[in-house]
């Protein structure tokens, strides 16, 4: 697709990542100018560095006033901001564990980042776009919002929040210009992911190849794959899709794969 983002101003979350790097190359391609924000703000400048007028800021999705002062930043920059991108997040990998044992602090950063973080933000950002009569959320949920999985729960639960919030901003920005959508990703590789799903040998592990049989195209995503979905979203070629949640998994939710 050929999409036209000259001028704009895109706000994107978790930039250092995997989604987030990839995501901010799509769009720069496309003649954006990307604001790298993460909590790693080394990671945030080597994807900024890399980029066209691009910039990078220290965010840490979970403190209003970190929030409050990017995008001040930003606007005495830019002057605009016409997207935001709610990218940044965290799972549980390591604390896979039944709900009646899951630790308090684990549910507290899950919860705290992928769904309070994504309201902060939002909070935040939201104003420089209702000023202009304009913008595009795109709010980065998870399959696991729609068909839980076991043993994540506070991942589960933030990320079908973050499903429902966006259908409540898209109801209350729709009128105001901005158009507020999810996407949810599937199985997607990154340096995080791949440490599970792979072996010492690089092939699959024998857990996560029976898990691949249930997805119809049978392999993770790339995170290229997740930016070009993100990008549509963004475009201006989307002017009448909001409050939707776009399913990028491989046809993971599609059904049982018997
Ligand atoms: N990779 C997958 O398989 C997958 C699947 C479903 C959903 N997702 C979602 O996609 C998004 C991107 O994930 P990814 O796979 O690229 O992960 P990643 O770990 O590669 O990137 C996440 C980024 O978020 C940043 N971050 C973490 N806590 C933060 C905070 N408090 N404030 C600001 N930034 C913070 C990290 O520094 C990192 O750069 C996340 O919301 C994730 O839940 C990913």
């Amino acid at each position: 697709m050929r999409v036209d983002l000259t001028g704009q101003v895109v706000f994107l979350t978790g930039a250092a990542g995997g989604i987030g790097s990839a995501t901010a190359r799509r769009l720069a391609a496309c003649g954006a100018r990307v604001v790298a924000a993460d909590i790693n703000l080394a990671g945030a400048d080597q994807v900024a560095v890399g980029l066209p007028d691009a910039m990078s800021v220290a965010l840490d999705v979970r403190s209003s006033e970190q929030a409050r002062r990017a995008v001040d930043a930003v606007l005495e920059r830019y002057g605009r901001i016409d997207v935001l991108i709610n990218n940044a997040g965290v799972n549980t990998f390591k604390d896979r564990v039944d709900i009646d044992a899951f630790p308090e602090a684990e549910w507290d950063r899950v919860v705290g980042i992928d769904l309070d973080g994504l309201f902060v933000v939002s909070r935040a950002v939201v104003p420089a776009m209702v000023a202009r009569g304009s913008g595009r959320v795109v709010n980065i949920a998870s399959v696991v919002g729609v068909t839980a999985m076991r043993l994540q729960s506070a991942f589960v639960a933030a990320k079908a929040g973050v499903i429902h919030l966006t259908r409540s901003m898209a109801l209350e920005l729709g009128p105001k210009g901005i158009l507020v959508n999810a996407l949810a990703p599937g199985s997607v590789l990154t340096e995080g992911t791949k440490a599970l799903f792979y072996g010492d040998d690089g092939t699959f592990r024998a857990q996560m190849a029976g898990f691949m049989e249930h997805v119809p195209l049978g392999r993770p995503g790339h995170v290229e794959e997740i930016a070009e979905a993100i990008l549509f979203l963004c475009a201006p070629q989307n002017s009448y899709m909001s409050g939707h949640l776009m399913m990028v998994d491989g046809g993971w939710t599609a059904g049982f794969m018997l």
